[in-house]
This record gives C-alpha cells, sequence and structure tokens, in this order.
C-alpha cells in the first residue's frame, strides 16, 4: 500500500505510519521518569506523531507537572532519534497547542536523509543507559568527555554546570540534604515513594535492587530509599563525584520538555563514552532548594535536574511497560 504524503515541496514526503510510530516509542519508552513511573502516550495522528504526558500516570508528588514534562522531553528526544536511525528524521513543533497541556510535542516527517554517525553512536546508547545509583570508582572523566557532556546539553539549548572543587560541592550537597529531609518529613511523599518501589519483576517503578546502599553519614548526595541493602564493605561513594547541574533559561512547560531532552542527551553521551549515570532530583522538587540552587551557581534560568556521573560496577536496565500499553 502507498504511504499517504506531506509537504508542499516538490519532493513528497510520507507521513508517518504505524510502523513509525511503534518504532519510535520502543525508544521512546526506555527515557527515565522519576520513580519509572513512565508517564506518556505516544499516536498518530494526520501523518504526525504526537507525545502527550498520560495525566493518569502523573504522580501526585508532581504537583506542577515538571516531572512527567522531563520525562516527556526525555523521550521526546529518544524519538527524534530513532526516526532518525531510520531515515525518518522528525521536524518537532514542542507544545504545539496551548489548549492541551498535555501535548509534549508533534513530530512531522522531515526530508529523507541517512542518519549521522553521532546520531547512530546515541540511538545505539538508548538500550544500554540505566540508572546506576551505586558508588562509583574514584577514576576521573576525561577533560574530553567532560567537554561532550557540555556540548551535548548546549546543543538542545540547555546549560549543564558540572562542579568543580570542593566548595561548588559542598554547597550543592548541603542544598541536596537539605531538600531530601524537607521530602523525607513528607508522610504522602514517602508513601508514593514507597508505592513505586518493589522487589520483584514489576513493569514500572523502581526494583529494590537498582537502589542505592543504605546511607552513611560520609555520604556527598542524599539517594532515595529503594532498598535496605548495606554497601558492601569499604566500598564508599567516590570522594569528589562528578556532579552537574542541568537547567535552562526558563520554567515554563516549554522550557521544561527542553530540560528532559537536553538532560537525555547528556545521559546517552555519556553513555557512549562508557560512563553511568544517575539523577537527583529532591533540591528542584523543594521550590526553597531550587531558588538556593540556582543562586549558589550563580545563574539566571532554571535548574531542572542533577546528574551525577562516573565508572560503576555494571548493573541492568529496569524494565518498562509494553509498547502496546503506550500506544493511542
Ligand atoms: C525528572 C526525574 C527525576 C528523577 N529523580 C531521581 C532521583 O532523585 N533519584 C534517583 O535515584 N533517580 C531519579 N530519577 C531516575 C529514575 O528513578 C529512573 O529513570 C527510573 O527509575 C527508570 O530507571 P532507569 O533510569 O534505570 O531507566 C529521576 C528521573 C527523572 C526523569
Amino acid at each position: 500500500m502507498e504511504r499517504p504524503t506531506t509537504g508542499t515541496s516538490d519532493v513528497a514526503i510520507a507521513a508517518y505510519d504505524q510502523s513509525d510510530l511503534r518504532h519510535a516509542a520502543e525508544a521512546g519508552i526506555r527515557a527515565p521518569s522519576l520513580h519509572n513511573s513512565q508517564p506518556w502516550l505516544f499516536g498518530l495522528r494526520d501523518g504526525a506523531l504526537e507525545i502527550r504526558v498520560d495525566p493518569t500516570r502523573r504522580l501526585a508528588s508532581d504537583r506542577t507537572g515538571w516531572a512527567a514534562r522531563v520525562a516527556g522531553g526525555a523521550a521526546l528526544y529518544n524519538t527524534r532519534l530513532a526516526l532518525a536511525v531510520a531515515g525518518r528524521p522528525a521536524l518537532v513543533v514542542p507544545h504545539p497547542d496551548p489548549a492541551d497541556r498535555d501535548l509534549i510535542a508533534r513530530l512531522t516527517p522531515g526530508a529523507s536523509r541517512p542518519p549521522t554517525y553521532a546520531e547512530a553512536e546515541l540511538y545505539d546508547a538508548i538500550a544500554r543507559r540505566y540508572s546506576n545509583r551505586g558508588p562509583f570508582w574514584p577514576a576521573p572523566v576525561p577533560a574530553e568527555v567532560r567537554r561532550a557532556l557540555l556540548a551535548a546539553a548546549r546543543d538542545e539549548l540547555a546549560w549543564l554546570d558540572l562542579l568543580v572543587g570542593a566548595t561548588a560541592l559542598a554547597a550543592v550537597s548541603e542544598i541536596a540534604y537539605s531538600a531530601d529531609r524537607v521530602l523525607r518529613r513528607d508522610a504522602r511523599y514517602q508513601a508514593e515513594l514507597a508505592a513505586w518501589t518493589h522487589a520483584d519483576q514489576a513493569p514500572d517503578g523502581v526494583p529494590a535492587h537498582a537502589g542505592a546502599p543504605l546511607p552513611e553519614p560520609q555520604d556527598m548526595l542524599p539517594q532515595r530509599l529503594f532498598t535496605d541493602r548495606r554497601r558492601a564493605p569499604g566500598r564508599d561513594y567516590e570522594p569528589e563525584p562528578l556532579v552537574g547541574v542541568l537547567g535552562v533559561a526558563g520554567d515554563r512547560p516549554a522550557d521544561q520538555t527542553r530540560a528532559g531532552q537536553a538532560m537525555q542527551k547528556v545521559l546517552l553521551t555519556a553513555t557512549a563514552a562508557g560512563l553511568d549515570t544517575s539523577m537527583i532530583s529532591q533540591p528542584i522538587e523543594v521550590p526553597a532548594a531550587r531558588e538556593q540552587l540556582r543562586r549558589s551557581l550563580g545563574r539566571t534560568g532554571s535548574p531542572q535536574i542533577l546528574l551525577r556521573f562516573g565508572y560503576g560496577t555494571p548493573g541492568h536496565p529496569t524494565r518498562r511497560r509494553d509498547v502496546a500499553d503506550v500506544l493511542v
């Protein structure tokens, strides 16, 4: 059957179809999301692919929708890569309908072309990326890899501040711990976190084995309590973790979607370079801490997520729901 076409130029471009949708969604669902809540839906409309937040899977603690949009932005970045490697790169309109706040982006097919080497490399990293919350080895991240991480954020119109020196790290550590204390005192927040943590092979939520070991006073950064496992003797967190704060110009829905895309490009760039990564968002979720963080960085704009990079002990990607469950 012939594909319907779009576009007004002399070269007709085939509209996206069910097979493009499935291929894109299979990559999209590998994106990270807060507590692995997977708050996204993928659909086709008039030959365009649409990504939207699934309001039924938005966390109650995510009152503004920030976490769902950052996750949606990351899923959008994965779908862009998937379509590009299939030779069907997308033209993306983020938040095309102001009246439809859950619509993250509409993607229409651009002119067909072969993928670039960089696109193919980042696409390959999608299946290998996962959150490694354990201690990393103290080996430093080479300068050229750090530069690649900064460039990845810039390419997606975001900034990444890699914290340099003990003073910068100590300031962010203090802010992160104060935010963590606020969230630990919030019984509803903790109940929700516990409800998304499980011991078995559920297709969503965080499996206990993917959690960080129990905290100890010397740890620089707070970790979520997904498990009551102790760390192996002597296997402490790296004394000088490589931590980056990723931010964008503003904090409107479109800014958060942009941050999600940039976050994903940075995470995939790190994965492609052989690094492990994890995300920390307590200081973003507590408004006073977020403001303190912004000031401590001397930044205008808005921090959106903290990222930790290093060389860890290999683990496993966490599960996702079946792709059929996210197609509409
Ligand atoms: C907006 C956002 C905030 C997150 N915050 C944290 C966090 O504070 N701590 C953490 O360990 N993981 C955090 N994560 C990572 C998710 O827990 C993780 O992506 C999810 O469990 C899926 O696992 P995976 O990253 O291994 O695929 C966050 C992810 C997103 C998108």
